[in-house]
């Protein structure tokens, strides 16, 4: 997507024997848009880990090139053990996003079997190159998808603004381009439907308030910043149509982890007849299982992303303040899961289903 009108992916191989990685630092928007570069197996645990970059199908494609540049690092007589380590050393940063091990996973699987290093290094880049573009792909094919339902409530209204209302930030920025949640939303907008965005702030880190409003903003969609809390009033008044949301893990039977606080927006929806979409690529989906209450791991993070804010102040440095007495305890779940009955369709880049085990394997018949 276009970044002051020139296309940027968020992640890309470079240097003049590709052993450098460049992503946008995440940390520092909307405020300042500054290129990073990832060098060392340890420069990309701590980008995923301290959410340098961030977002289900970003971190997968991290990961992927981590992978990679660990193949660069290993001496050459150990290179089957040093890749197992960052294996799990990468695995471990942020445990509730499935395309995390799978990308890790596809590019070990393809590396395991070949005894030739150079072979392997050059095997490992392929893959890496590969998911990124594949997401990418995926991503651009949701948006053609999505882009009819919502080309289907604007035709309902008459062509009235439709009024989309988003959670966090499932846009490029959580991917490598397009995004799941905003890409239907950007095609849409490409076609000329008259649309607009309800963007959540989503505390703590506040993804809605930084990034997807920034996303939206350099696209030129029509969009409106609201508090965590105010979706289900708008809903209650008719001035939501369809909330769109990304996922980090989906099971198989359609219960969805996504940002904290989206399980509440799909009770609202529900509560409200309005349509609750999720949009997915498939390295999203455990396939292996069902239960998304009992079996998806929840990540905690620190206590203090929700006692103090970052933003800028008014002589425009970034500053962090503390919002709560010096010693107020505090809780950080990272996500949340909505069960599948609360899903009105799952969008993916095969096509659109209900969030029901039979519905999603005539999508993915192979995981039957
Ligand atoms: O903690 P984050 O910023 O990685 O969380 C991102 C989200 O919750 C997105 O909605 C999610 O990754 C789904 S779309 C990639």
């Amino acid at each position: 997507m276009n970044v002051n009108n020139q296309a940027y992916r968020t992640i890309w191989l470079s240097g003049e024997d590709d052993t450098i990685v460049k992503i946008i630092n995440q940390q520092l928007l909307p405020h300042n848009f500054e290129i990073m570069d990832l060098k060392t197996v340890d420069d990309f645990r701590l980008a995923i880990k301290d959410m340098y970059v961030r977002g289900a199908g970003l971190i997968g494609a991290t990961a992927g090139f981590g992978m990679y540049i660990a193949t660069l690092e290993a001496e050459d007589d150990n290179i089957n053990n040093y890749t197992n380590k960052v294996s799990d050393i990468l695995k471990a940063t942020r445990p509730t996003a499935s395309n995390l091990a799978w990308a890790v996973d596809r590019v070990q699987s393809v590396i395991n079997g070949v005894d030739d290093v150079a072979q392997k290094r050059f095997l490992a880049k392929q893959e890496a190159i590969a998911i990124a573009n594949e997401d990418a792909e995926s991503c651009r094919r949701i948006g053609e998808y999505g882009k009819e339902i919502i080309k289907q409530i604007s035709q309902k209204k008459s062509g009235e603004t439709v009024n989309i209302l988003t959670h966090c930030n499932a846009g490029w920025l959580a991917f490598v381009d397009y995004g799941s949640a905003t890409s239907p939303i950007y095609a849409a907008h490409d076609a000329g439907i008259d649309l607009h965005v309800w963007v959540d702030e989503t505390r703590p880190r506040n993804q809605g308030a930084s990034l997807t409003a920034w996303e939206l903003a350099q696209h030129g969609v029509k969009h409106s910043l609201i508090a965590d809390n105010v979706g289900g009033h708008l809903m209650q008044h008719g001035l939501v149509d369809m909330v769109i949301v990304g996922t980090d893990r989906t099971t198989r039977s359609g219960d969805v982890a996504n940002k904290i606080g989206t399980y509440l927006k799909a009770l609202a929806a529900k509560d409200n007849h309005i349509p609750f979409y999720v949009a997915l690529p498939s390295s999203t989906f455990d396939f292996k299982i069902t239960n998304g209450l009992t079996q998806i791991p929840i990540e905690e993070r620190s206590a203090d992303e929700v006692r103090f804010i970052t933003g800028k102040t008014e002589c425009g440095t970034r500053q962090t303040i503390q919002i709560c007495p010096d010693k107020t305890p505090a809780r950080n779940w990272g996500f949340d899961v909505t069960p599948a009955r609360l899903v009105t369709k799952l969008i993916c880049e095969r096509g659109v289903c209900d969030a029901t085990e039979e519905s999603i394997l005539k999508l993915f018949p192979e995981q039957k």
